[in-house]
């Protein structure tokens, strides 16, 4: 799988790959991240890459010529199942979408900044647009991070145990159950005598039930969509 981040600040987005999981994923070569400075596409000696939009008002808009240049040039080399954009009015990224999107080969991140960018990038150079949540980040770059690492760990090989990932909360609309390491007991607080009985089939529907139990609690909306 291979993404392109296209952004106006790399440095904000490098660090989330060049570590644990990610930077497995990268080594084992499953997966290529390739960062993608916007600036290296404006055509001026300032390397603009945004202007004041018209009409007036507040913050600047960011500008579609260095976007086409960038996406055309991209396009020229690989053929691309998606060209997300990141933005918070986009379709909201849940574990079905990132499921969705780790069966894609190829795909291109956009990351807006400042005021967005200019309405007929929206119109004509991207694919789709996906937002994390209903709250307004700075840029897209944190958005692209998120999103890219919710589907690359679910890309086969990237995590060592892959039923684990399976196992995560919301992959099957519930949440996990809890989980417990040593020591079994640790100021009187006690592990649950069931994961330390050897009762695999007991300890695996003690784990259902807790999920059950949970999402009934924290997340009832889950259950609905089941
Ligand atoms: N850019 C700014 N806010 C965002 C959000 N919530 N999701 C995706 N991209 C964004």
């Amino acid at each position: 799988m291979h993404f392109d981040i296209v952004t106006c600040l790399p440095k904000l987005i490098e660090s989330p790959f060049s570590d644990s999981i990610l930077k497995r994923a990268q080594k084992k070569g499953l997966v290529t991240v390739n960062i993608i400075d916007l600036r290296a596409y404006s055509t001026d000696k300032h390397k603009s890459i945004d202007d004041y939009a018209f009409g007036g008002g507040a913050g600047m808009v960011m500008m579609i010529e260095p976007i086409d240049r960038c996406l055309a040039d991209l396009k020229s080399k690989r053929k691309y199942d998606d060209i997300i954009y990141m933005s918070p009015d986009g379709q909201r990224l849940t574990q079905s979408l990132a499921n969705e999107l780790s069966l894609k080969k190829n795909l291109v991140l956009l990351c807006g900044h400042y005021k967005g960018v200019d309405e007929r990038v929206r119109q004509h150079l991207i694919t789709r647009e996906i937002s994390i949540g209903d709250y307004v980040l700075s840029g897209g770059e944190l958005a692209a991070a998120v999103l890219a690492d919710a589907v690359i760990r679910l890309v086969p090989g990237v995590l060592s145990d892959e039923t684990s990932a399976l196992s995560d909360s919301f992959q099957d609309n519930l949440i996990a159950p809890p989980v417990y390491t040593r020591p079994a007991s640790y100021k009187g607080w006690e592990v649950p005598p069931v994961l330390i009985s050897g009762h695999q089939a007991k300890i695996d529907e003690w784990r259902h039930e807790q999920s059950v139990e949970r999402t009934q609690k924290r997340r009832p909306d889950l259950l609905s969509n089941v």
